[in-house]
């Protein structure tokens, strides 16, 4: 696996050995009816350059435990380190300004990273071209479909220019064949750049489909139960029998996990 050369605060270069590291992390939210331990010693790294799914079912914690990798929340206990700096985020809703061009989007990530003026539009066509969005600079986002609308998403995550990217059910809003088609985006744009993605999904065929490791967390509260290599060689597709074989196998471990909390 690459790693990722970093300059450290006195001048030398370190070898970073880790994009994200998640150790001991426990979260409890307080409300009217007492508090609720949302994420129970949760312990994960995810390497330079690695592509990693955390799966579980709906309520496990996922998204808590992306909030807090991405900075936006604070642990209850244990720590979390994202030694390339601040992570990008990419959601299922796109959250792009309406009033917004596609490409002002972008730029508008460029500007807050500190790309001088000149140098924006440039950079904008860039990424739009790297998604495959290259005549989309002008659009509106109410003329984008769905996907093309989370292409420009994954464009302006891309435009914060950090090393790792968390991305929370991306494509769950998406039709099958659109979702199938940003798969293939994806995993290109992940073997183009040097990325570490964290990609949270309850989705199992799509977990196996885009990732190196595949995390299992279970429910209630959400700890890592199990985790998988994935030696599938990319590009890889959703209906690939290796793909399917190795989705049955962590679909009864999930089944079991929801069997054993009884929740669903
Ligand atoms: N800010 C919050 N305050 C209180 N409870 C929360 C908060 N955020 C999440 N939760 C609770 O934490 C649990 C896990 O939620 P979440 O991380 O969204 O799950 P997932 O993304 O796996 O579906 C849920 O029971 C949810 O109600
Ligand atoms: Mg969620």
């Amino acid at each position: 696996m690459a790693t990722t050369l970093a300059k450290a605060a006195e001048g030398t270069a370190v070898e970073q050995t880790h994009a994200a590291r998640i150790e001991h992390v426990s979260k409890s939210f307080s409300g009217p009816a007492g508090t609720q331990l949302v994420l129970d010693d949760v312990s994960l790294d995810v390497a330079p350059g690695e592509f990693v799914t955390l799966l579980g079912a709906s309520g496990c914690g996922k998204s808590t435990l992306l909030n807090l990798v991405a900075g936006l929340d604070r642990p209850t206990q244990g720590s979390i380190a994202t030694p390339g700096g601040r992570p990008a985020l990419m959601f299922q809703e796109h959250a792009l300004f309406p009033w917004l061009t596609a490409g002002k989007n972008i730029e508008l990530a460029l500007r807050l990273r500190g790309l001088p003026r000149a140098e924006r539009r440039p950079e904008a066509e860039r990424l739009l071209e790297l998604v495959r969005l290259g005549g989309a600079y002008g659009k509106r986002v109410h003329e984008l479909s769905g996907g093309m609308r989370q292409r420009v998403a994954l464009a302006r995550a891309l435009a914060q220019d950090s090393q790792l990217l968390l991305m929370d059910e991306p494509f769950a809003a998406l039709d099958a064949i659109t979702r199938d088609v940003l798969h293939g985006e994806l995993t290109r744009v992940w073997e183009e750049t040097n990325l570490s993605v964290l990609f949270v999904t309850h989705n199992v065929r799509e977990a196996v489909r885009l990732a190196q490791r595949v995390v299992l967390l279970s429910s209630r509260p959400g700890r890592v139960a199990k985790e998988w290599t994935v030696d599938i060689a990319q590009p890889r597709r959703i209906e690939d029998a290796d793909v399917a074989e190795l989705s049955l196998e962590i679909t009864d471990h999930l089944r079991g996990e929801i069997r054993r909390h009884g929740q669903h």
